[in-house]
């Protein structure tokens, strides 16, 4: 099968398309025809040896896909050849064939394609998980999204509309923040051009956002945090920007703030029940036709590295989906 190979951390580029053996199930395993995988900011880290999961080398990138189940192993009862399938195997979906651990494996929804299918677990897993779960957003409060026109920033925006809450977008262009308000965003803030705290304090008439949601870190994380009203929250989402944010405590103390830590992975290794419980929300919604996942591009395998590439340099707005069968 023909699959994209890391064979050492580094630079994305070094990433190749090759023919490699295809996967067999060991106990408890299964194999995926990958029909579809997106693109996400983790596959950009993980290649380069600077994300939390490091898979023995050489391995395929890409963490969730859409498919249709090839095999399975003789003790694998819940699932079956021909079965539609989404899951999240954290590495290994740019490629023709997947092995899964099949106790990971969902259904597909009946209504859903391999596109929307693959572009839907760690977005919207995250970011229910992070709203519901632990920032407790309640209808009628305002959240601010930062890096809003990314995966989980549409996601968080889409949810927390889902949910009743008011949405600020924030964002780095004009063009990003109309498609926020295409999916749901009431007002929005260009942080390359606007003071973000006078932005929010207008929009807020200085009683600050209940909650922020914070994939990009960086320079902008202080300001959000130092934006919130009386008890609200901020969560700890990612890193894009590069740069892990060094905050002073004080600034908890002060309005009674929670900094809360969202890693959506750990929590459902941990929990498995709490992510059936998400998906089959999520699904509800998406049948309600409350959420749906923005693919902008479609690409081959041969398109991975360079779209890995360009979501880590601040490129990709919404999502890509990488076609391994193409
Ligand atoms: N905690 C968890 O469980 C969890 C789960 C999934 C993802 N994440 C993390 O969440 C973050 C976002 O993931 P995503 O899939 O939404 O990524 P994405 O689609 O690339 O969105 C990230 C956004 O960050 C902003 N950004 C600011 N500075 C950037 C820079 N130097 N390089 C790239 N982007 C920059 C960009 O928006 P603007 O240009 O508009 O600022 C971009 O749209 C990543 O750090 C990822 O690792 C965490």
């Amino acid at each position: 099968m023909q699959a994209l190979m890391c064979h050492a951390w580094g630079p994305i580029d070094q990433l190749r398309v090759e023919e490699v053996a295809d996967p067999h199930p060991g106990p408890g395993q299964a194999v995926v025809d990958v029909h579809a995988a997106s693109v996400n900011f983790p596959d950009a880290l993980i290649v380069q040896g600077s994300y939390q999961v490091k898979p023995a080398l050489p391995f395929s990138p890409g963490a969730e896909l859409a498919g249709v189940v090839r095999e399975v192993a003789a003790d694998v009862t819940h699932v079956k050849p021909g079965d539609r399938v989404i899951a999240f195997p954290g590495y290994g979906a740019f490629a023709q064939r997947c092995l899964v651990e099949a106790a990971r494996l969902m259904p597909l929804p009946a209504e859903m394609d391999f596109d929307t299918g693959a572009s839907f677990m760690l977005t919207y897993g995250t970011s229910i998980h992070g709203l519901r779960t632990i920032g407790k957003l309640q209808a009628g409060e305002t959240l601010l999204v930062l890096g809003a026109a990314g995966g989980v920033g549409l996601a968080a925006i889409e949810i927390a509309r889902a949910m009743g809450a008011n949405v600020i977008a924030g964002a780095s262009s004009d063009q990003r923040l109309e498609l926020c308000r295409a999916h749901g965003a009431q007002t929005t803030i260009n942080y390359s051009t606007e003071d973000l705290r006078a932005r929010i304090d207008e929009l807020t008439a200085r009683r600050g956002v209940d909650m922020v949601y914070d994939p990009v870190g960086g320079s902008l994380a202080e300001t959000a945090l130092r934006a919130t009203a009386w008890r609200g929250r901020y969560l700890v989402v990612g890193f894009a920007a590069g740069e892990i944010p060094k905050i002073a405590l004080n600034l908890a103390l002060l309005r009674e703030r929670a900094i809360l830590g969202v890693f959506w992975g750990d929590a459902m290794r941990r929990e498995p029940a709490l992510l059936k419980n998400d998906i089959k929300t999520l699904v509800g919604w998406f049948q309600e036709g409350k959420i749906r996942p923005d693919i902008q591009e479609r690409v081959g395998l041969a398109g991975a590295a360079d779209a890995i590439a360009r979501m880590a340099n601040r490129q990709v707005i919404g999502k890509v989906v990488v076609l391994p069968q193409s």
